[in-house]
């Protein structure tokens, strides 16, 4: 039976106090709705529906990369409303589930045994039992512990109130079922909405069997209202990946103070530090070690480098037993060998590196391919910029570069150089060479040094 996926993510999230439509906050550094998005496609269905109204057009754009068939709900009028404008788009012998743009940690498993019952024919619910009930829809059972109905929380009564088990919103059923139970429903309760949950009721009435689960996890059902729920769900997740990684034989010094904003895979024996962020796809090889305050954006790193304390590195690639900072910065497209070392306040840029070079203090190296083997002595700059273009330098491999050169791309210098302390490179330097180009040293005798003048 063909699987149709609905999601609501049409309303406003005012509680959120945001210019961005809610489903668009993040977790992880993805938006909810992705989330779900992707749990959807998870279970194999037919199709995805999304129901979207405030913020569409963000809404739509951030999420173009997804096959999913977009359904407008101009006016917010309740979530059962909701569905109801989806109803045209699915075949009544389908099986619907509901899933919210907001509700963004549920797991596959979970909303698989919704997804049974209603294949069998009746109405799968996931509910919870919580110490604390809040303000969701309460779950009523009759004297046989049959569920009858749901009803929400402002529309309950003090004794309703005391219920602990609550409506997370997901919900399985047929399809053509469903759309009866949807074209009964109306909108006479304290909000003025047409509420999915009525069809609760409508079901139970006509003797549709109501199937309730509970998710393994609390976290499972928890949506975001506010950027205190949204914070609160940010740690449970970030607890997850770490947890994870633990699981995988990643060392970490503090579970708490790693957070993971993409995808880490890592080796074994790779060593973690504290206050690291990674962000986009990080691969570490073996041995790799991380120190405390490093970011790291969409790199490769591999086996047996240690990156030191307090460095940011972004979409390059490093290569094995490395040694890089503390307070190393690698700007995107760089690409460095084995054995490379880099050091304090070193920025590098579009550079290639090859194996066994070391730039251990103060350079910046942008747009540049550097040999095997280099010593960039302290303060080197590529002069990569004329004000309007970027060009390239090329240094050869053993050549030593002495402290505090500037090298005026374009320019190459040949392999085996030697450039004195000093220097300022304007032309090409053939192989094996000795260049410098400084203003030669003179010594003023008797010179007299400026006094201040006494009052
Ligand atoms: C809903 C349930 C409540 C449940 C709770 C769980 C109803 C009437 N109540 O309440 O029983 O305990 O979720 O979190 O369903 N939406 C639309 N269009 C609308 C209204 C809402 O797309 O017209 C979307 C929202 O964007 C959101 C979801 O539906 O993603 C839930 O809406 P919300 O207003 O947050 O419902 P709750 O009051 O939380
Ligand atoms: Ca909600």
């Amino acid at each position: 039976m063909a699987l149709h996926v609905v999601i609501l993510a049409a309303g406003k999230g005012t509680r959120m106090r945001s210019d961005r439509p809610k489903v668009l906050h993040e977790i992880a550094g993805k938006p909810m709705l992705h989330y779900v998005i992707e749990t959807a496609r998870a279970l194999d269905a037919a199709q995805i529906h999304v129901v979207y109204g405030h913020g569409g057009d963000q809404v739509r754009a951030a999420s173009a990369h997804y096959p999913v068939n977009w359904v407008e709900q101009a006016q917010q009028k309740g979530t059962g409303h909701a569905v109801q404008q989806v109803a045209p788009h699915i075949p009544d012998d389908a099986t619907v589930l509901v899933l919210y743009g907001d509700v963004p940690l549920t797991q596959v498993q979970t909303l698989q045994s919704l997804i049974d019952a209603a294949a069998a024919g009746h109405l799968g619910l996931l509910t919870a039992i919580l110490d604390d009930a809040g303000s969701y829809g309460r779950i009523l059972r009759d004297a046989d512990n049959s569920v009858v109905a749901i009803v929400e929380y402002r529309d309950a009564t003090a004794e309703q109130r005391a219920i602990r088990e609550i409506n997370t919103g997901m919900l399985a059923a047929p399809a053509g079922r469903l759309k009866q139970w949807l074209s009964a429903i109306d909108a006479d309760n304290a909000q003025g909405e047409y509420y999915l949950t009525d069809i609760i009721g409508l079901a139970a009435a006509d003797g549709a069997e109501v199937v309730t689960s509970h998710p393994q996890h609390a976290w499972e059902g928890d949506g975001v209202n506010s950027r205190q729920d949204q914070a609160r769900l940010e740690r449970i997740y970030q607890g997850l990946l770490a947890e994870a990684l633990l699981a995988d034989g990643v060392t970490i010094a503090d579970p708490a103070r790693i957070d993971i904003r993409g995808s880490l895979a890592c080796g074994q024996d790779v060593f973690i530090d504290v206050n690291t962020v990674f962000l986009g796809e990080v691969t570490l090889g073996d041995g790799v070690t991380v120190g405390p305050n490093t970011i790291i954006d969409g790199c490769r790193v591999a086996a047996g480098t240690h990156i030191r304390e307090n460095c940011v590195l972004e979409r390059s690639v490093i290569g094995e037993n490395c040694t890089i900072g503390p307070f190393s910065r690698v700007r995107p497209e760089s690409d460095l060998a084995a054995r490379v070392h880099l050091g304090n306040f070193v920025e590098l840029k579009k550079a290639r590196v090859a194996e066994g070079t070391k730039i251990n203090h103060l350079s910046y190296v942008g747009d540049a391919i550097v040999g095997r083997d280099v010593n960039i002595g302290a303060g080197t700059i590529t002069c990569n910029y004329d004000g309007a273009n970027k060009h390239l330098t090329e240094i050869g491999d053993d050549v030593f570069v002495g402290s505090d050169t500037q090298l005026v791309a374009p320019v190459k210098v040949g392999r085996g150089v030697t450039i004195g302390a000093g220097t300022t490179v304007t032309r090409d330097i053939p192989d094996d060479l000795l260049c410098i180009s400084r203003v030669p040293q003179q010594h003023i005798e008797g010179w007299q040094r400026p006094r201040k003048k006494r009052r």
